[in-house]
Parts: C-alpha cells; sequence; structure tokens
C-alpha cells in the first residue's frame, strides 16, 4: 500500500476502476467492510484518512476525535487497500475555502438541523476528494444515511461522474452500530445505548408486519429509548431520495435516530421499504477487536 499525502501523488499509478473510501480514521470492521466492497468493485483501492474541521460544529469534539494513524494504515493495508490518502489540513485547505457545496433542503432536518454548517462541510471535503483523487465510485456507509443521501444528490445534481455506493452498516453482536465514538461509551452508557438499535430492530419488525404509519414507527423507537437514560435528539422517518419526512411509509425511506447516551452522541437508522422489506444492517458474529466498543 502507497501512502501519500497530496492528490498529485495519489493519482498517481492508478489502473483500471478505482474506487475510494473516505473516513476520518481511527478504523473499525464498518469502516474495513466498506474497504472490501471497493475491492470487489475496482481495480485499485484508495482509501482517504482526514478529519476534516469544516464539518465539526463543536470544537471540542474535533478535539477529542480518536485518532490512530499507524494502526489505521496497517489495517487498510491488511483489508487489500492500494493507495492511502493522508493529508495534512494545508493539503486540503491551503488557504480558507470561499467555495462551499450546499444543499439546503437536505441540511434542514435531522441531523443538518442539530449540527449547524455539517452538511456544508461533509459536502464541500467529499466534492473535493472527487475532484483531486478522481475516483470512478465511492463507497459510503448506509450507517450515516443523511450523509449517503447528501453526497449521493451532490454528485447527481453536480454531474460528477463518480458511482455513490451505500454499504451496509455493521453492528456487534447484540445490535450496537459500530462507531469510532462508541469507545467514549461506559458500560452503563453501552447497555442504555443499546435501546436505539432494539427500538430501530422493533420497527422495522412493525414494516415486515404490515405497519406504514411514520408515528406509529417513531414510536416504537422513543418507548424504547425512553427506558433508557437516553437523551433523544430526533427518532424520524425521511424519504430515502432527499430525506423530507414521510408521514406514510408510500416509498423508499430511512428511519433514523439520534441520541447522547452519558456525553457521546450516537446515530442510527434501518431503511424500509413499501413492499415491507427493511435493510438492518449486518452483525459481527463476535465481539468488536477494534473500536467498536467492545460487546
Ligand atoms: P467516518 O465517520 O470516518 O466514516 C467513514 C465511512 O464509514 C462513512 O461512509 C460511514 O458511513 C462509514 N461507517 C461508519 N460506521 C459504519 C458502520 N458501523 N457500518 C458501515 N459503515 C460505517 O463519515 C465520515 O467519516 C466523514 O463524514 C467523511 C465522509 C469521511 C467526510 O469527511
Amino acid at each position: 500500500m502507497r501512502v501519500v499525502g497530496t492528490f498529485g501523488a495519489a493519482r498517481e499509478r492508478r489502473g483500471g476502476i478505482t474506487a475510494l473510501v473516505p473516513t476520518m480514521g481511527y478504523l473499525h470492521e464498518g469502516h474495513l467492510s466498506l474497504v472490501r466492497i471497493a475491492r470487489e468493485r475496482a481495480d485499485t483501492v484508495m482509501a482517504s484518512l482526514f478529519v476534516n474541521p469544516l464539518q465539526f460544529d463543536d470544537p471540542s469534539d474535533l478535539d477529542r476525535y480518536p485518532r490512530d494513524a499507524a494502526r489505521d494504515a496497517a489495517l487498510l493495508e491488511e483489508a487489500g487497500c492500494d493507495v492511502l490518502f493522508a493529508p495534512q489540513v494545508e493539503e486540503m485547505y491551503p488557504s480558507e475555502p470561499l467555495t462551499r457545496v450546499t444543499l439546503p433542503a437536505l441540511a434542514a432536518t435531522m441531523e443538518g438541523a442539530h449540527r449547524p454548517g455539517h452538511f456544508d462541510g461533509v459536502a464541500t471535503v467529499v466534492a473535493k476528494l472527487f475532484a483531486g483523487l478522481q475516483p470512478d465510485l465511492a463507497v459510503f456507509g448506509r450507517k450515516d444515511a443523511q450523509q449517503f443521501v447528501v453526497v449521493s444528490r451532490m454528485a447527481a445534481d453536480l454531474s460528477m461522474p463518480v458511482e455513490v455506493i451505500g454499504g451496509p452498516t455493521l453492528r456487534e453482536a447484540d445490535g450496537l452500530a459500530l462507531s469510532s465514538r462508541n469507545v467514549f461509551l461506559s458500560d452503563a452508557e453501552r447497555r442504555a445505548a443499546l435501546g436505539i438499535s432494539r427500538g430501530l430492530m422493533a420497527a422495522a419488525d412493525a414494516v415486515e408486519a404490515g405497519e406504514r404509519s411514520a408515528a406509529a414507527l417513531e414510536g416504537l423507537v422513543l418507548e424504547e429509548m425512553s427506558r433508557q437514560a437516553l437523551d433523544v435528539e430526533y427518532a424520524e422517518l425521511a424519504d430515502a431520495a432527499d430525506t423530507s419526512r414521510l408521514t406514510v411509509l408510500d416509498r423508499p425511506g430511512f428511519l433514523a435516530v439520534a441520541a447522547r447516551s452519558g456525553s457521546t452522541r450516537l446515530i442510527d437508522n434501518v431503511w424500509l421499504r413499501p413492499d415491507g422489506s427493511a435493510d438492518r444492517g449486518a452483525r459481527l458474529g463476535a465481539p468488536s477487536v477494534l473500536y467498536g466498543g467492545g460487546g
């Protein structure tokens, strides 16, 4: 695996189809599952590792974002990555970027509403990665459902020649979605956090049993979460095409949740379709050995 710090070096010596997996590092099995999807689809697999200051609305969140670049590089190499683009801030933002990519309608709901400026930061950095690295396809996790829709719409709206592919949410065997933030959870907070995935699975069960009302589905998640000491920010059924709120599951959607367990903010979702099918993600057979938060 080549580790490079400039866009120019990252573009050198590529062959055939190139796939990009953008990350902010501190990798776990969820990230690596995206690298494997990329590996199946492409001749050259590139990952990027950049903790993007532009997408953090809270500076203390940026400061405490966990980092372990050497371990990340070893894991990526093992997963079959060919090129790791790990730029310094100066390569990504040589001067204050005066251009922003913004999707106002998508940024107005859920994560966008709770994290002002977040999706402008995500869309702008992903646009820069697409422009600077010129991948043919890029793989994102559906764990970050709204981000996945933001990036897909940006690429389509701006005619970017990049195919955006979504990978399933990887979960611990007990359901907790893998996240770099899970390391911050105490045992009690981790137990409480399980209310999130339990609620989402109950909603997926209800859809499979015929429920289509957003209020009923959101209510199932809220009920499960209210049993735990969780500080819920939202539980919302959204349109998979544009993240607008659905009142009835009459088109593909996702039910998304954000909640704090202790001081750690967690997000999770299930993807739901009007034919009654649900994508709940995939579960690890054994506890995450990386940064999934034990189990
Ligand atoms: P980061 O949080 O590091 O996530 C990198 C990618 O891994 C994202 O596409 C995310 O959706 C995916 N991912 C995270 N947890 C996952 C899980 N449990 N299962 C499957 N995929 C998972 O998301 C970002 O970085 C940034 O916003 C980025 C897109 C890199 C732009 O800065």
